[in-house]
Formats: structure tokens, C-alpha cells, sequence
């Protein structure tokens, strides 16, 4: 079981290069960029449509960090050591993991615990003062 928790998230990794190119894409809305103030993380909700037979919804948390007035990054909610769900502290300006107490800060550097990689980022874009971000950019768990 221990292996299968730190093989999982091994296997997607090493298997990034692989997803990039193999990948579609996949856009879906963010909210109006307006929305998100200049030099701020906040989160956004995203609704995702399944392919099952109900054509249910499921939503994705993302963090938003409009670093200017032209670049946003879009940041994983999920840590880059085994994929536990951050929580963004706007006090500290810092993302903390639950799991096993790594801090990342706003740029989504490690600064402290076990990961090495820093926070994964979803592509995105604007259109018509939409901000969308690219579902398929990152692999699954991530
Ligand atoms: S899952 Fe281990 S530090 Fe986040």
C-alpha cells in the first residue's frame, strides 16, 4: 500500500512528458479576469462536465495569482509531493500542505517539507475578459 502512495504520484510525473504530447485540450472558465485583483492569489471554481451517462458536474479548485496586469498564473491546487490539497493563507501569502507540512510560496517555490518541484501550473488564457485555463495542460492528480 506505502508503494502505491508514493508510486502513483512517481508514475504521473515520470510520465509528464508523455501527457504533454499526448494531450488535447480542454478550456473551461475561470470567471472574468476583472474579477481577480492585480498582485493577488485567490481561488477560483471550476465546473467540469463528465463523460458519464447523466453528463454530471464536478467542480476543480484552482488558485489564481494575477501577478500583473498582463500575466496570470494558474496554480494546481494539489501538491507537488503526493497530491494533497493545499490551502493558500493570504496573511502569509504562502500555499500549506496538510499532509506532511510543506509551505510553497506565491511564486509556487518549496520553501519547506519534502517536495522538491514547485506548484504545477494549468495553461490559460483571456478571451473576451474571460480567464480560462486548460484542463488537459497538467496530468490527472495534479
Ligand atoms: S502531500 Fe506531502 S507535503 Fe504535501
Amino acid at each position: 500500500m506505502a508503494g502505491a502512495v508514493v508510486g502513483i504520484p512517481a508514475a504521473i510525473s515520470a510520465l509528464g512528458p508523455v501527457w504533454n504530447h499526448r494531450r488535447g485540450e480542454r478550456w473551461r472558465s475561470a470567471g472574468r479576469l476583472d474579477r481577480f485583483p492585480l498582485e493577488r492569489i485567490e481561488p477560483a471554481v471550476i465546473q467540469v462536465g463528465r463523460d458519464d451517462w447523466a453528463r454530471s458536474l464536478e467542480s476543480k479548485t484552482v488558485y489564481v495569482y494575477r501577478r500583473s496586469a498582463d500575466e496570470v498564473i494558474v496554480y494546481s491546487r494539489n501538491c507537488t509531493d503526493l497530491s494533497c490539497p493545499l490551502v493558500f493563507d493570504p496573511g502569509s501569502e504562502c500555499f500549506f500542505c496538510p499532509c506532511h507540512g510543506a509551505i510553497f510560496g506565491k511564486e509556487g517555490n518549496p520553501m519547506v517539507g519534502p517536495p522538491k518541484r514547485p506548484l504545477y501550473r494549468y495553461a490559460n488564457r483571456v478571451r473576451d475578459g474571460e480567464l480560462e485555463i486548460d484542463l488537459d495542460s497538467l496530468p490527472p492528480m495534479t
